[in-house]
């Protein structure tokens, strides 16, 4: 009994030992730290259609990120970003003068990437780059304290975008990987709100971030 129990456990450590790859039909799940730094281009503030000279300006936010790459066919993969929602504060800058805190908002920026795997299924390091489709979600827009008397109906709009990726997957064990994985992504967006008295205040901004990740992956 015992000695088929050994046989069966040499068996299947084996078996794993085959499977040491990015080989199609394998899956890479990772977890991780992921940065959001938006890179900003604001226009100018408009109010009640007059322009100020006041800009936008949207701090970065780290939060739990996760990523699923699929491989498809040997050297090609589909991978998936998620995370857990980003919270950014929003701030307006007066040409000239310090920025003053405008509110805060979150994000879900969901992105897939179709991906390319530079060397061998079986290679150890697994450097690649990636070009997708990412989509923004705004939501929870809140205005800070200091400026609620001031202003009312905070809201962004979603963003539909371009997202280009560099990483790697560097193997540290059987199935297990650190990642580092860099995206630029393409987000536009539009902030509106409404001053105490009814006129409409609205900024566009490019905030086009650039965003870190760094994890443990997992291959399935
Ligand atoms: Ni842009």
């Amino acid at each position: 009994m015992r000695k088929h129990l050994l046989t069966v456990a040499i068996g299947v450590l084996a078996l794993s030992g085959t499977a040491l790859a990015h080989e199609p039909g394998e899956v890479i799940f990772r977890v991780g730290a992921a940065h959001v730094a938006p890179d900003v281009d604001s226009s100018r503030v408009k109010v009640g259609g007059a322009q100020t000279n006041i800009k936008a300006d949207v701090k970065s936010d780290t939060q739990l990120g996760l990523t699923a790459s699929w491989i498809v066919v040997p050297h090609f993969g589909i991978e998936l970003l998620a995370a857990t929602p980003f919270d950014h504060q929003v701030k307006l800058k007066p040409g000239g003068g310090s920025s003053v805190r405008l509110g805060k908002v979150k994000q879900l920026p969901p992105t897939l990437s179709a991906q390319y795997y530079f060397l061998s299924p079986q290679s150890r390091l697994q450097p690649y780059v990636g070009l997708g489709v990412n989509h923004t979600w705004f939501f929870k827009e809140k205005l800070a304290s200091a400026q609620k008397a001031n202003y009312d109906d905070f809201e962004l709009e979603n963003s539909w975008g371009w997202a280009a990726q560099i990483g790697a997957d560097i193997q540290i064990g059987n199935g297990m990987y650190v990642n580092a994985s860099v995206w630029k992504i393409d987000i536009d967006t539009k902030a509106k709100l409404r001053q105490a008295n009814g006129t409409p205040v609205s900024v566009k901004a490019e905030l086009d971030p650039w965003v870190y990740f760094l994890g443990l992956g997992f291959r399935f």
